[in-house]
């Protein structure tokens, strides 16, 4: 399993017209909620969307990126403790929900359930791409599907089969990411060394040209993902979460 799926498998960016027989994603998606969850409390909704007139839509809030145009499917989980807090109301029990940990820990539920749900597309042969795109206009996003309160979109994930290949790309050597008893402090030739399976990826040099920038690491910090728009979509997904979950 390890080395034939785990290892091999990667983000598919560009869909087929085939669409995806609803009952496939009714089999992922309950195969997936036994994924573990806090309290077995399962505080996770997950918004089908495939109608043209709402995806046309969706789309445009991701930016019309090529997975979420041409995927038939896009799936929206949300961090979820209305559902739940409701139930507790109805019992005459009182919720304690409305504030910032308790959105930590939904977020924690749907994020971990999200996964589930690609690890599951991906071994009935589908392909799957996050849409971090959610994070940017999580406002907007939840307009759109009409989200209540205590109800956040933390994951967006387009869906189908794939149309052409697609690349295994480079991961940063275990030895990165397992350290034994306590943190370990690399020193900066170390972090380099680390780092070196990323700068030499062809694919990586070649986004650096094309860029024009003097390294992998400026990609990310002045194209990818800036100082600037970082603190913009933090400014606006904060104001999200106050309003859902900090009321
Ligand atoms: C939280 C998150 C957000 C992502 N957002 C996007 C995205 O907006 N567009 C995209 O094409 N890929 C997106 N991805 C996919 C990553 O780019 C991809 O997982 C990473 O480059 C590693 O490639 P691999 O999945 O093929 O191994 C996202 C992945 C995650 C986990």
């Amino acid at each position: 399993m390890i080395d034939n799926y785990f290892k091999n498998r990667f983000t598919v960016r560009l869909f087929s017209d085939k669409e995806v027989c609803q009952d496939l994603i009714d089999e992922i998606v309950e195969a997936a909620m036994h994924a573990p969850t806090c309290g077995n409390m399962q505080l996770y909704t997950v918004i089908e969307t495939r109608d043209k007139v709402m995806k046309t839509k969706l789309e445009a809030l991701h930016f019309n990126q090529p997975a979420a145009a041409t995927a038939p499917v896009i799936l929206t989980v949300c961090a979820d403790f209305n559902r739940f807090s409701r139930w507790c109301e109805l019992e005459g029990a009182v919720p304690g929900y409305s504030n910032f940990h308790s959105f930590i820990v939904a977020m924690t539920d749907a994020v971990i359930f999200a996964q589930q749900i690609c690890t599951l597309a991906e071994m009935e042969g589908l392909g799957t791409c996050y849409l971090g795109t959610v994070n940017y206009n999580a406002k907007e996003i939840s307009e759109l599907l009409e989200l209540p309160e205590l109800v956040v979109p933390v994951a967006s994930i387009a869906i189908g089969y794939p149309k052409g290949g697609s690349e295994i790309v480079e991961r940063l050597p275990v030895k990165a990411i397992l350290h034994r008893e306590k943190y370990r402090k690399d020193s900066a030739d170390e972090i380099k060394n680390l780092f070196r399976v990323k700068d030499e990826f062809p694919q990586n040099q070649e986004f650096v040209k094309l860029n024009n920038m003097p390294s992998l690491a400026h990609l990310f910090t002045e194209i990818r993902y800036p100082k600037k728009m970082n603190e913009e979509v933090s400014k606006s997904f904060e104001e999200l979460i106050k309003e859902k979950f900090m009321k």
